[in-house]
């Protein structure tokens, strides 16, 4: 038996979501915009460009194409500075026990996320060679919700959508998970991920077993 397993990057492998949050909450100071946890919450899994505007448009601002580009290059470069000095250690609690237990098992394993870093942080925690597909910000044109990045991800693993599995942090990308007729585990709070297919807190949660069920489903 194989599945499919698709892994969101930030919020989900490593803890970047919180280097996000401080890039995005520094930014939006910048403009004199309020910026609170809640609306963090939407950005996740969103895309670099639609989370400017999201917040430009919470903040009630127009700005010109110029400043525009400009807060996009500077938000990135100092997210790109909190990640530089990463390694494995900042890997999420268990997410190499499940890395592992998958490829003892011979199932394939995709990355699907929003990032256009995703490659550079991969190879700072040095799990590049564990994935059989990669597909990232750079691969896709439409940003979660929309189900394309994970329709990518299982096209290049050879599974039909009903054959995968989405781990994931945001509502966006539960939503996507959906959307894209795949089953949806949500990382992170029932509150907020409340419709996804099953929530865990952490992957320490997610016992072996668990996955064997979901393989032989
Ligand atoms: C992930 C994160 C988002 C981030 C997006 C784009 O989905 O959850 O917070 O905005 O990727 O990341 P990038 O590294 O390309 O700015
Ligand atoms: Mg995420």
């Amino acid at each position: 038996n194989k599945k499919g397993f698709i892994f969101d990057l930030d919020g989900v492998i490593v803890d970047t979501a919180k280097y996000h949050f401080l890039a995005w909450q520094q930014l939006a100071k910048s403009l004199d915009i309020e910026f609170t946890e809640e609306e963090n919450e939407q950005l996740k899994g969103v895309s670099r460009v639609r989370s400017l505007e999201k917040i430009l448009a919470w903040g009630n601002k127009t700005i010109s194409q110029e400043l525009f580009d400009d807060l996009m290059a500077k938000k990135n470069e100092e997210y790109l500075g909190y990640i530089a000095e990463m390694d494995d250690r900042e890997m999420l609690p268990d997410v190499p026990r499940v890395l592992n237990f998958l490829k003892a098992h011979k199932q394939p394993i995709s990355l699907g996320s929003a990032s256009k870093n995703a490659r550079t942080i991969l190879e700072r925690i040095n799990i590049m060679s564990d994935f059989d597909a990669i597909v990232d910000g750079n691969d896709v044109t439409k940003a979660k919700p929309d189900p394309e990045v994970f329709l990518i991800a299982a096209k290049e693993l050879h599974m039909s959508p009903e054959d995968c599995i989405v781990f994931e942090d945001s509502v966006a990308g539960v939503t996507a998970a959906n959307t894209a007729n795949m089953i949806s585990i949500g990382i992170g709070s029932k509150d907020v991920l409340g419709h996804a297919h099953y929530v865990f807190n952490d992957f320490t949660e997610i016992s072996d077993d668990f996955i064997k069920s979901l393989i032989e489903k």
